[in-house]
This record gives structure tokens, sequence and C-alpha cells, in this order.
């Protein structure tokens, strides 16, 4: 499974579609054609600010009438998408992946995004940490991912593998100078091996951590996407060095069946300042 895909918002879905939406007691509703999900908002379009936690708020179950060719894995994800409250919500806000509750809720514990700031958004597709920095206040962002992010004003987001041994030079380059802030949600495509995933999201994220300690200016942030497992001890105890405040956090907006946490280190030193 793609780790983009897990946030991404599903597809446009024809209007020939048959949705069916069930109470919380799953009752099945008599006309299916009525309520689908993008001609009449549900209870969950409607109740899109973020006032009461996304999460408790009341079920909403929708199913697929037919699976019209798809697999069961695709139909599971699709039931999920449409039945998840961050996807409403990202639409009726304009995000490009539900992605962007984690960053919201994320700064909105531990303001780390400033007005004026520079940053670096790492795994950056379809693209709404960008918003989100840009929405915050960011002056400018620039990012990488290994798929395309249709342009946003006020970023350069590149295409490719922030593991090619010049990327990070580019990145550089394309800044022009410090950081304040370097996000990561790097992950990669999952293998469904529990180990082998996790050594595989701490490998991108001490990536990061290089790229950050390198090109953050004193006092910058540094905030990545690790999974829980062990082997994220090692970072961490790198960043304690080089960083005042190293937080973990799993906001809301994180799936609990997801093992994905978030590292927030701030207040960075640079090395060479002891
Ligand atoms: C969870 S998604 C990021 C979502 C994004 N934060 C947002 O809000 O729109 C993770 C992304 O990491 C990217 N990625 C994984 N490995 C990468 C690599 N080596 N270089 C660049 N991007 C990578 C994937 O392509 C994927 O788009």
């Amino acid at each position: 499974m793609s780790p983009h895909k897990e946030d991404a918002l599903p597809p446009a879905l024809p209007p020939s579609e048959s949705l069916s939406e069930k109470s919380e007691k799953t009752t099945r509703l008599k006309t299916p054609k009525k309520p689908t999900q993008r001609r009449s908002p549900t209870k969950a379009h409607r109740q899109h600010d973020l006032s009461t936690p996304l999460r408790e708020r009341a079920p909403q179950t929708v199913s697929l009438k037919t699976a019209r060719g798809r697999t069961t894995a695709q139909q599971r994800w699709l039931i999920r998408q449409l039945n998840d409250p961050y996807v409403h919500a990202a639409h009726q806000q304009g995000w490009r992946s539900r992605a962007a509750f984690k960053l919201i809720e994320l700064d909105d514990r531990f303001h780390f995004i400033r007005n004026g700031i520079k940053a670096v958004d790492l795994g950056a597709a379809p693209g709404s940490w960008t918003q989100v920095l840009l929405q915050r206040g960011a002056k400018r962002v620039v990012g990488i991912d290994l798929l395309p992010v249709k342009p946003l004003l006020g970023a350069d987001i590149l295409e490719g593998d922030f593991t090619d041994p010049d990327m990070p030079e580019h990145l550089k380059a394309l800044l022009g100078r410090k950081a304040d802030l370097v996000l990561s949600d790097m992950a990669p495509n999952t293998t469904g091996h529990a180990s082998t995933d996790h050594l595989r999201i701490i490998a991108l994220a001490e990536e990061a951590f290089f790229f950050a300690r390198d090109i953050l200016a004193e006092g910058g942030g540094f905030i990545a996407k690790v999974f829980q497992g062990g082997a994220e001890k090692t970072l961490l105890t790198a960043l304690k060095q080089n960083f005042t405040h190293v937080r973990h956090a799993k906001p809301p907006a994180s799936r609990k069946n997801s093992s994905e946490i978030y590292v927030i280190a701030t207040g960075f030193r640079s090395p060479q300042e002891g």
C-alpha cells in the first residue's frame, strides 16, 4: 500500500456510482440516490469545522453498492475513505489530503509554524502540508516528492528521490538560504513486513535529519514521521544532541491502527556552536 494513498482523498465517483448510506444502526436508506457522496452533504460534511475533534463525531456509514470491477482491497480502501470524517473535512476545506489535519493538529499543539518562515517539505505529494505551511504564514516552501505535485503559489516542489546524493544540494540551492523548519512526512511503500517497514522509514527519517542539520538556521525545527518499533531510539538520541526540545506525538488525525508517530524537535543548535 502506498503511504501516499493512505491519506489521499477518494477519487471523484462517477455520477452513476451507487453509494448507500446507513445510519449509526446501519439501517439502509430506502432511496440510495439522494444522499450520494457528492450531491447531498452528509452530517460529516456539514460538521467540517474542527471545534469538535473529528474522531468524536457521530459516525456515518457509507457502503458501496457495487464493486465496479474493484479488487477487495480497493473496495476496503474506498469504504474507509468514504467513512472518514477527516476525508470529508479535507474535501470541504480544500486541503489536498486528510494528512493536512495531522500537521494542523501538531502545529496547534507545538506552534512551530511561524509567520515569514522558510520551510522544506520532504515527501510533499499531494501537497497538503505545503498548503498548511503557506496558509499559516510561511513565506517560502521548497519540497520534494517521488510523485508530481500540482503547483502551489509560494512553493517549489521538485519531483525526484530525496535519497539521490545530489538532491539535498538541489533543495538548498532552491531555498537560497537557511531554513527555519524542515518537515518530513516521507514514507516508503509498505511491504507488510512490520520490522522491514520500520527500518525503511527510520532510514528516511535519518536522511531527513542529516539534511535538516545541514540546512537549519539556529532555533529551527524538525518534524518527522517515524513508526514505533525500537530503531527510532538512535535518531532520538541524535536529535536530543542538536535540539533543545524533542517530543513525540500522535495527532488525532493519525489512524489509531497505524504505528506512525511524529517527532517534534525544536530549538536547533548547530553543531559548530556547541
Ligand atoms: C504520506 S505521503 C505525504 C503526504 C503529504 N505530507 C501531504 O500532506 O500531502 C508520503 C510521501 O512520501 C513520498 N516519498 C517516499 N519516499 C520518498 C523519497 N525517497 N523521496 C521523496 N519522496 C518520497 C511518497 O511519494 C509520498 O507521496
